[in-house]
């Protein structure tokens, strides 16, 4: 499988650090509140399940999946709801809990909707920032690393749903997506 990653981007380690960086800032910003961690599935379930155990402070977890219509490595900015909440958020602190904010367009959609539901507070923490290729701008309140305009893979990120196991951000050789 290596053969086809150009380069580690982020090493186990540096990503490690920042999650637990991450997890000690957001305990102190929450202290004696209780927070609804929202994942945006599929991506952000590997960093969902590394930052939840660096926090000290009480939480749940709910899960929404989304897709954006497009092809594998280009989103076309139309997004709709494949699994929605389990649960209402109304007078819930809730924080979203993303892999990657590419476009913007994901998190847009899912903060207008969760937004009508009338959260107590609504935040946004992600592990992966790709500015150059911002169309709606987001604001994240929590942010793990900004990264360039490449198409990366790993700790939850993949490419036609593999290389998700990867314990590293990598990139990922130009031919193997551009064959598609
Ligand atoms: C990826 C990623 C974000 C979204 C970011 O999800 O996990 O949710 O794209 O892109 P955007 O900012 O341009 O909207 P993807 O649709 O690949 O689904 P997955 O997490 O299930 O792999």
């Amino acid at each position: 499988m290596n053969e086809l990653i150009e380069k580690i981007l982020i090493e186990p380690k540096e990503i490690q650090e920042r999650v637990k960086e991450l997890g000690r800032k957001i305990s102190e910003d929450y202290q004696g509140k209780e927070v609804l961690l929202v994942c945006i599935l599929k991506g952000a379930f590997v960093f969902l399940a590394d930052l939840i155990r660096s926090l000290d402070i009480p939480v749940r977890v709910d899960f929404i999946a989304c897709s954006s219509y497009g092809s594998s490595t280009e989103s076309s900015g139309v997004v709709r709801i494949l699994k929605d909440l389990d649960y209402p958020v109304e007078r819930k602190h809730i924080l979203l809990i993303e892999d990657i904010v590419d476009t913007g367009l994901t998190l847009n959609y899912i903060l207008s909707i969760l937004k009508e539901r009338r959260p107590l507070s609504l935040k946004v923490c992600a592990l992966l920032d790709k500015p150059e290729r911002r169309i709606v701008p987001v604001n994240v309140d929590y942010l793990g690393f900004k990264i360039p305009n490449e198409f990366v893979v790993g700790y939850g990120l993949d490419f036609n749903g593999h290389y998700r196991n990867l314990p590293f951000i990598a990139v990922l050789k130009k031919e193997v997506y551009s064959q598609k």
